[in-house]
């Protein structure tokens, strides 16, 4: 029975479905670096990821060219051979911000062709000028029709532009993508989907800050995969995605690598939902998952933080303070979910908010796992634990296995 074991174990992680591996385009494992924090980009672990995008360039309301912080140049301009040092087939993409404050630049700037054509040659030169291999638009915000309709003439032209600098400069064409909202629609306003569909690589979805403390007076969940009660879950918001024709398969899941912290209203009532008078810790309550960890070890005599499967998400009380964010559970959790949707990959807000490449690791061996692409050498390091549950996936995700299965039980007795 042992050595049939051994045999059932090998053909489970050695056997090729052709059908699942060559329709599988490499799975996007990307990630934002924020280039006010800390964090030094030599760093990185750049081999933990297939894309890292260096965050953010802005746009000038004069002349609608990109403009860099002169304080953060330098780390543009390093940014891509840095983190190729570690990783050399990392692909690097510049980040363009357009959230709230900036949209009305942003709209009236693509309300005119000429601003348009400014922004679309600037965002070419400036990437290459610094070796980004793409671009990213960053927070633009679903909004009313005229916005849509120019957003989708911006992309179609931007598009074209990028097609045809590469063909003019024989170099591979620069990445397109957009960095979304969680739903595809906000306040009856609607993004450009078919649009954003043929011209984008891949839209990623900012899966995060639902609930946040500065807003909500009641302690929630800011990155919930599921709500049994509706309230906003990324589950939802991809579903939404799909029902509006947009392709999961060029939809990438962000990862928050931060939580939130509230102030309970009363310390006994510590349930989700509960009265809450602001942020703590934090002006805005936000706290990246490595201040998480290092704020919980310094009270060790305080409650434990719990796993939520229900909703996916991590909370922790201390005192009258709440946090909820996402550990190692929820971010394989988030991932597994990712996978089996059809998603074409993960996109982490922020690296630097890593513990020691914990999550990124955690999230990294999570795809191995589904993918059944571990390593040989790696399986002595899988607890037996982690084994079954991946025996469990890998048998759960290849039905043509579970047939595998019962001939060798069947010929076993
Ligand atoms: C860079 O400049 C923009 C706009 O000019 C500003 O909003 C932003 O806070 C600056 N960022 C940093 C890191 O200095
Ligand atoms: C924006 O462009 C104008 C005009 O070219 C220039 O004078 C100004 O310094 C630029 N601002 C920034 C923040 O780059
Ligand atoms: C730009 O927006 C204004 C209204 O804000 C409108 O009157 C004008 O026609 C728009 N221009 C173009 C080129 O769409
Ligand atoms: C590429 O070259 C053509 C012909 O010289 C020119 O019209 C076009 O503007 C160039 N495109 C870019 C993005 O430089
Ligand atoms: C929370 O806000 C709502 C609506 O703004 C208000 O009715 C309610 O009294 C507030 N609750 C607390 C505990 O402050
Ligand atoms: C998750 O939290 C909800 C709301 O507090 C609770 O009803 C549920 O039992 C919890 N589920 C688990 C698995 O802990």
């Amino acid at each position: 029975m042992a050595a049939k074991l051994v045999t059932l174990f090998f053909l489970l992680h050695f056997l090729p479905l052709k059908s699942y591996c060559s329709t599988q385009q490499s799975w996007i494992k990307a990630g934002y670096y924020y280039s006010g924090s800390e964090t030094v980009i030599s760093d990185i672990n750049s081999k933990l990821f297939t894309h890292l995008l260096c965050a953010f360039a802005y746009i000038n309301s004069s002349n609608y060219h990109l403009s860099i912080n002169s304080s953060t140049e330098q780390k543009f301009s390093t940014f891509t051979n840095t983190v190729k040092l570690k990783n050399p087939l990392v692909t690097t993409l510049l980040s363009v911000w357009v959230g709230r404050e900036d949209s009305p630049i942003f709209f009236s700037m693509i309300n005119e062709s000429s601003f348009r054509n400014s922004f679309i040659q600037s965002s070419i030169e400036t990437a290459r000028f610094y070796g980004f291999h793409g671009i990213d638009l960053c927070g633009v915000l679903p909004s009313k029709s005229s916005d849509m309709i120019n957003l989708d003439t911006l992309l179609n032209e931007w598009r074209i532009a990028v097609a045809s600098e590469a063909k003019n400069s024989s170099k591979s064409e620069l990445l397109l993508v957009m960095s979304g909202y969680y739903l595809p629609t906000l306040d009856s306003a609607s993004y450009p989907i078919e649009s954003m569909m043929k011209n984008l690589d891949w839209v990623h979805v900012k899966a995060y800050d639902y609930h946040v403390p500065r807003i909500d007076n009641f302690t929630y969940t800011h990155a919930a995969l599921y709500d049994p009660m509706n309230g906003a879950n990324t589950n939802s918001g991809i579903k939404e995605w799909k029902r509006g024709g947009f392709l999961l398969s060029k939809l990438v899941l962000g990862l928050p690598y931060h939580g939130y912290a509230w102030t309970l209203l009363d310390p006994n009532n510590n349930a989700m939902g509960a009265p809450a008078i602001g942020p703590a810790v934090t002006a805005d309550g936000s706290m990246g998952y490595k201040f998480i960890k290092s704020y919980l070890r310094s009270f060790p005599s305080e409650a434990a933080p719990v796993y939520n499967a229900t909703y996916v998400v991590n909370f922790c009380t201390i005192g009258p303070t709440w946090i909820n964010y996402d550990d190692v559970e929820a971010v394989k959790a988030k991932v597994s979910y990712a996978k089996q949707s059809g998603l074409l990959g993960f996109n982490v807000f922020q690296v630097g908010n890593d513990d020691n490449w914990v999550l990124s690791r955690a999230v990294v061996y999570m795809i191995l796992v589904l993918e059944n692409k571990l390593p040989s050498g790696e399986q002595s390091l899988i607890s037996s634990n982690q084994y079954y549950q991946a025996l469990f996936i890998v048998i759960f995700l290849r039905p043509a296995h579970v047939h595998i299965l019962r001939i060798l039980l069947r010929h076993s007795n």
